[in-house]
């Protein structure tokens, strides 16, 4: 008895599913928010999703300030002319959040009752891993068809090339460390970099390899200290030495190795803390073209009735990667570019 009544039910849940995507197909009405950290590239994305929803015939409401901005209902209205000289603009125009709340169920009910009242019947959500974990439940518990671009200079996403953001922060990194070369070549001291990537080193990874960096230090690996200290006595005194070391380092980041460094060997060292500086900035063409392009597939998906998942390129082709992956897979650099950074350094 419990059994076939279970079963009726998820009978009904199907079919409610079904007619959900199908009646997704002939969208009037999407609603566009950024979520999460920043990101370069994010604009791009904004602008195109709105340009080519247009075209389509699809009004664009754009969600304020993120998660946060949904929960509250602060939509407003998108159009072509909003979006005019904002592919070079780091940051988001429409605002985002970190929002912790969200974790609240009657919060996330509160988010889909906004988007009925405000007749929004597809979402595009441009954001980093948290986001895509929010977006997966508004999906589960609401039905709320949502697609995903993903955005995070960490690159942490798994199942694509590389997220949004992810190159300018590179590059923003990589010159700020040209610049500390100059200041450590003249000085001959040892500077230890601390780049952004909480789980993840690929900032890290490929900002070391292109700066010249000495030793590059990633959340994947253990440092050896002992061998970082004999390749430093190798250099010599009064000789430059740059360490690139990820916020997500064991040790802790660059202020501890270098506190580890003077209290063990009795090393001077100096420190810089890239912070904030990696997520802003005009974006790189490559991140214009891959917020722009995966803007207009974005839309695309939703109007292919696809929802609960991201769009991306991987390996030259389009992908739609379920959020669900997120659940099961951190993406971190693989063990092959973490050999390949030590016989580069
Ligand atoms: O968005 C990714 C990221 O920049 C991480 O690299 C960093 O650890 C974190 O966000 C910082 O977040 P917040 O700006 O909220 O302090």
């Amino acid at each position: 008895m419990l059994a076939e009544s279970r079963s009726s039910l998820q009978t009904v849940f199907c079919i409610f599913v079904f007619l959900r995507l199908e009646f997704g197909k002939g969208m009037q009405r999407i609603g566009l928010l950024t979520s999460g950290g920043d990101a370069p590239g994010m604009n791009a994305c904004i602008r195109a999703v709105v340009r080519y929803a247009e075209r389509r015939g699809i009004e664009v409401q754009g969600i304020r300030s993120g998660l946060r901005g949904l929960a509250a209902g602060d939509f407003i209205p998108l159009g072509r002319l909003d979006t005019v000289d904002i592919i070079g603009r780091g940051g988001t125009i429409l605002g985002t959040s970190r929002f912790p709340d969200f974790l609240h169920p009657s919060v996330r009910a509160r988010c889909a009752e906004q988007l009925h009242r405000a007749g929004i019947e597809g979402v595009i959500i441009c954001g980093g891993e948290g986001s895509f974990k929010a977006a997966h439940t508004l999906w589960q518990e609401h039905q709320i068809p949502i697609v995903g671009v993903p955005a995070t200079i960490d690159n942490d996403i798994p199942g694509i090339d590389e997220s949004l953001g992810f190159d300018t922060a590179v590059n923003t990194a990589m010159e700020a460390i040209d610049k500390i070369r100059d200041t450590a070549e003249s000085h001959g001291r040892i500077f230890f970099v601390e780049v952004m990537g909480r789980w993840s080193g690929y900032i890290a990874l490929y900002a070391g390899i292109a700066g010249g960096a000495e030793y590059i230090a990633l959340p994947e690996e253990r440092t050896d200290f002992q061998s970082l200290y004999e390749e430093i006595q190798r250099i010599g005194p009064d000789r430059r030495v740059i360490v690139v070391v990820a916020e997500g380092d064991e040790k802790g980041g660059a202020l501890a190795f270098a506190e580890y460094f003077r209290e063990q060997y009795g090393i001077e060292s100096r420190v810089t803390l890239l912070g904030h500086i990696q997520r802003g900035g005009s974006p790189t063409v490559r991140d214009r073209l891959l917020g722009s392009f995966l803007g207009k597939v974005a839309v695309d998906a939703l109007l292919e009735g696809k929802t609960d998942g991201y769009v991306g390129q991987h390996q030259g082709q389009l992908t739609f990667v379920p959020f669900e992956t997120l659940e099961r897979y951190r993406r971190i650099v693989p063990s092959v570019y973490v050999e390949l950074a030590k016989w580069l350094v």
